[in-house]
């Protein structure tokens, strides 16, 4: 019987199952979200209402539960022991960036002017791409042995500390939303003081552009390789994240700010008036800030439990607290994706 998990064990012409799986996967993302817009969009039968019978409920939440399984899918292919092809791994980590690729393609054709509706592009350039792909597969020459030079890991850790100092205070800032829009923005006030002064905010993108690039070195060498879970883990996190810093900052400082020339707060954020859910466009926006922040909090995480393991930590300690930390990120994802769809407990 057909299972991802026996046609990656099969000898996949070098990957190129496991290529296929993750340009398919990639491909039909966006058409998982066009489902659950469309469940939760549908007129009724009795009328142009946009009441929710039960049924569609399900459907919606399985449409966005399976768009949210594609990163899973290409997560279990970077990682899995039998894909010997460097090249299908390397692949698989593109791909589990999908929600964060799909926000940037979607603003870089809106800049563009583009009239082709994003899936229409976005699927068939994924086909084709996983069979150009899937023939550089077939001539994958001789393994090297690459490894990550220390200094670079070294320097990548410690302006991640820099950078983590922003993020996790950006991430609280976006939690606090599920009290009131009025406390986020206080908060988010308070911030800008520091990270958009004259010095903070070259400071902060050129840590973030450096984060990025060294990452992505730090990816190449490590997904020569098939590793163990963590590493797998906290290399594909990365790989999620280099792609969600750039889209991200792209929608931050070129479209909203200069393309567009309007505030880059809570409206903005939040796709306002349509809102996050009821936006055909904006529902990519809920599983590319929702894994933005598990990711860039798992990811952290995972940095931590080297460092600990490094100095002394024993490594089931270490692992329990990557554990812990990692349903919390959960938690966090769903607190601020809550406050964001509009729900406040103020
Ligand atoms: C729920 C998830 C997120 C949302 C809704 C969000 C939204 C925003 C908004 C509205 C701004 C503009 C801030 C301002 O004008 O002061 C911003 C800036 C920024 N965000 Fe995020 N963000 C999210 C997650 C993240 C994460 C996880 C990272 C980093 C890993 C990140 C990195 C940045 C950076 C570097 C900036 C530029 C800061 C600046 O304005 O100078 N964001 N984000």
């Amino acid at each position: 019987m057909f299972s991802i998990h026996s046609a990656l064990r099969y000898p996949v012409a070098k990957g190129s199952r496991a290529i296929w799986i993750s340009a398919v996967s990639a491909a039909i993302y966006p058409w998982l979200l066009t489902g659950f817009h469309w469940f939760v969009t549908l007129p009724d039968a009795s009328g142009p209402t946009h009441g929710l019978t039960a049924l569609r409920v399900v459907c919606a939440t399985l449409m966005l539960m399976l768009a949210f399984f594609i990163p899973l899918i290409n997560l279990w292919i970077a990682g899995a022991p039998e894909l010997q092809s460097a090249v299908a791994r390397r692949f698989a980590l593109i791909a589990i960036a999908t929600p964060a690729s799909y926000v940037f393609f979607g603003v870089l054709t809106y800049m563009a002017g583009s009239q082709i509706p994003d899936v229409w592009s976005w699927s068939p350039a994924w086909l084709l791409i996983g069979s150009v792909i899937c023939a550089m597969n077939g001539n994958e020459g001789q393994r090297r042995h690459v490894t990550a030079s220390s200094k670079l890991r070294f320097a990548h850790g410690v302006c991640g500390s820099l950078a983590s100092l922003y993020a996790l205070f950006h991430i609280g800032n976006h939690a606090a939303g599920i009290f009131s829009v009025q406390l986020h923005s206080e908060i988010m006030e308070f911030g800008r003081a520091v990270y958009r002064s004259t010095l903070g905010e070259p400071l902060l993108v050129a840590v973030m552009l450096f984060q990025v690039l060294s990452g992505i070195r730090l990816i190449w060498c490590w997904s020569e390789a098939a590793a163990d879970r963590y590493r797998t883990f906290q290399v594909a996190s990365g790989a999620f994240m280099a792609l969600f810093i750039l889209g991200h900052m792209n929608s931050v400082f070129v479209f909203a700010r200069i393309w567009l020339g309007i505030p880059t707060d809570w409206s903005f954020a939040t796709g306002e008036p349509a809102g996050l859910i009821h936006d055909s466009w904006n529902i990519r926006l809920l599983p590319h800030y929702a894994m933005g922040v598990f990711f860039t909090l798992t990811h952290l995480l995972s940095g931590l439990r080297v460092v600990l393991i490094a100095h002394g930590t024993p490594t089931h300690t270490a692992n329990r607290l990557w554990w812990t930390g990692g349903a919390l990120s959960g938690g966090i994802c769903v607190v601020i994706m809550c406050g964001m769809s509009g729900l406040h407990l103020n």
